[in-house]
């Protein structure tokens, strides 16, 4: 999945991807509506009055631009204040195109841990739907054996050497024969580079997932998926066409949760994304609140300047 997504020669997002939105391989709520950027921009203006000093904002993984350009434009006069608005993106792709949407004034950086440098440390971050492009390992239960072993490429399943007391999936056995899992040791990797670069501010995580194992509830298959042309792949098709159509997996937010409470970060609040818009969005731009409404997750982490 790294390397279908990620290769710096033939990776999806690295090399093939069009665009997000109606006329790419999948839409997210940015692209649909500007909506999502009002949310946030209500949300940072909430995180302002908590801690006042903070003047630089980071959208990571901002796909072709429209959530910062929402964003910005639903700040209104708070435009005015010095704020130093950064996008951390991978693909240069989509860099070029949200540097067309969004002109000059903007700071873009390859990682984290550069835009928080410039930030000194202190900053309001947020990202809507980055968390699932990252790679996931698969596994699969054997119930006969009494454990989980790892899906390989092509299929065939192999024993794993993770430590299960960081993935929540590799602890767990009561699982019928053949269900899949996948969990994100590549997150957890991510969170430990850039949290020591964080000195105050408040994070916005949005995605898809639940706790686990409800994530599993009537997924004998697990979440992992690939979306081309705006359809939805499963099975070996998942394999098909590496590097030319977006690979994705669920989010395990147990997992999440207790990683970066393991860096010191406890959550501050949890809403769905159906709640999260209410306030924000017209009725009729309001997300089903038992569909996507639903399976979207806002959380929210909070770091006090005066707490480490
Ligand atoms: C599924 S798209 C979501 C785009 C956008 N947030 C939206 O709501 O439309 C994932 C985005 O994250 C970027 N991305 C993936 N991995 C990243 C990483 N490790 N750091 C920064 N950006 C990343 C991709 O290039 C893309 O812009």
């Amino acid at each position: 999945m790294a390397r279908a997504l990620f290769d710096p020669e033939r990776g999806y997002y690295t090399r093939h991807i069009r665009t997000v939105g109606r006329s790419g391989d999948f839409a997210t709520s940015s692209t649909l509506s500007p909506s999502l950027g009002s949310a946030i921009a209500a949300w940072f203006k909430s995180e302002s009055r908590i801690q006042p000093h903070i003047r630089h904002i980071i959208e990571i993984g901002a796909g072709d631009g429209s959530l910062m350009a929402s964003f910005r434009q639903s700040l209104g006069w708070w435009k005015r204040r010095p704020y130093t608005f950064h996008i951390v993106e991978t693909s240069t792709v989509l860099r070029e195109q949200q540097q067309k949407r969004l002109g000059g004034k903007i700071h873009w950086h390859n990682d984290l841990e550069s835009a928080l440098d410039q930030a000194q440390g202190h900053a309001f971050i947020y990202h809507n739907e980055l968390l699932d492009a990252f790679p996931a390992t698969l596994v699969q239960w054997n119930a006969a054996e009494q454990r989980w072993l790892e899906v390989w490429v092509p299929e065939a399943l192999h024993q794993h050497h993770l430590d299960a007391a960081f993935f929540s999936v590799l602890r767990h056995a009561t699982f019928k024969d053949g269900q899949r899992c996948e969990f994100h040791p590549s997150i957890r990797n991510w969170l430990r580079r850039w949290t020591p670069h964080w000195k105050s501010g408040a994070m916005l995580t949005i995605d898809y997932g639940d706790d686990f194992p409800r994530l599993y509830h009537r997924r004998p298959h697990g979440t992992l998926r690939a979306y081309l042309l705006h359809q939805r792949l499963t099975g070996t098709d998942i394999y098909a066409n590496p590097g030319r159509q977006d690979i994705t997996a669920d989010i395990n937010f147990t997992d999440y949760a207790a990683w970066l409470r393991e860096l010191g970060l406890e959550q501050a609040s949890r809403q769905t994304l159906a709640e999260f818009l209410r306030p924000h969005a017209p009725p009729a731009q309001l997300l089903d609140p038992d569909g996507a409404g639903s399976a979207f997750k806002c959380l929210v982490h909070r770091r006090l300047a005066c707490a480490s």
